[in-house]
């Protein structure tokens, strides 16, 4: 069997998955050259990879968003698709959405303010029982950093558009779910897909349901956010708009560009799509797991191209 790997740092998942797989070939794309992949574990590949792939029998996205690869004009149709499911993503997310909440609630963004001013004065401490978080989107990570939130003591709102039950976490679904979520929350993280359904979920309408003072966190895709509203929500930098203030590591156009006004808006925190990259170890077991199963004949989760997730 031969897994060919297209990633960053592609040797030490060579390494890591070749350790796992003993009987399996395990090379890079560039080592593979045109010799065809059994299966291919990839992140952002070029479609030319896809070229001449005569044997492939699944292809393992090493991230949980598929969206780059359903968006490859050269991704072969009818071969299974498989994606990370936590694979140790989520403890990261939960640690990037914490400091988020923590940035609003304990009012850092009002320090940091006060600080350019060289201005001393304490903030009245909201307690986390009266700071309630909505959390958009209840997939492996959206769940984990819903249930994280509650245990650390914040009421917490999950939605997905189907129903779905958490321990700890208050969920909604559907249409009329997000509206009565939008309506109580102070924080809103967005963590759900890019799909036709989910792009622009974060527009003027919902925005202008927040209430007033609202914060948002989007760690997930930046296709969720409509950036005009966002700005118009936000209002001009010199005092704080119907939202507050934003924290954001996920872009329509990445890198951001360097004509954004997202970047000189001084309540908006921008940090490059580094929230959970994907860790080797744990991410490792479950793509030699997923290629083991899936060369088996196992039932495997496989990916719904017409979902998008
Ligand atoms: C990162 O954005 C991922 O989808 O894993």
């Amino acid at each position: 069997m031969r897994v060919v790997v297209h990633t960053d740092d592609a040797d030490t998942w060579c390494q890591a998955l070749a350790r796992r797989l003993p009987d399996a070939e395990v090379v890079t794309s560039e080592a593979a050259g045109d010799a065809p992949a059994d299966y291919l574990a990839v992140w952002k590949p070029p479609a030319s990879l896809f070229e001449g792939q005569s044997r492939l029998k699944g292809i393992v996205n090493l991230g949980a968003g598929v969206d780059a690869l359903l968006h490859n004009p050269g991704l072969p149709r009818g071969v299974p698709i498989v994606k990370l499911r936590d694979a140790g993503m989520a403890p990261l997310m939960a640690d990037y959405v914490r400091f988020g909440v923590l940035y609003f609630q304990r009012d850092f963004d009002r320090y940091f303010a006060q600080q350019t001013h060289g201005t001393w004065r304490e903030q009245p401490l909201i307690d986390k029982a009266d700071w309630p978080i909505g959390v958009l989107g209840l997939g492996a990570i959206g769940a984990h950093v819903a249930r994280a939130l509650a245990e650390d003591g914040f009421p917490v709102h999950g939605w997905s558009r189907s129903a779905k039950s958490l321990d700890g976490v208050t969920c909604h679904h559907g249409e009329a779910g997000l509206s009565e979520l939008l309506a109580g929350v102070r924080t809103l993280v967005t963590l759900l897909p890019d799909t036709d359904s989910t792009r622009g979920i974060v527009n003027a309408g919902t925005l202008s349901r927040l209430p007033e003072g609202a914060t948002l966190i989007n760690p997930g895709r930046g296709s969720l956010i409509d950036e005009a509203a966002l700005l118009d929500a936000l209002g001009p930098g010199d005092k704080e708009g119907r939202l507050r203030g934003a924290l954001l590591d996920a872009f329509t156009e990445e890198p951001l560009p360097r004509d954004n006004p997202l970047w000189a808006h001084p309540r908006v925190r921008i940090t490059p799509h580094m929230a959970a990259p994907t860790p080797v170890r744990d991410a490792a077991d479950q793509v030699a797991e997923l290629i083991r199963a899936l060369d088996a004949g196992e039932d495997v989760e496989t990916i719904d191209p017409g979902a998008g997730y």
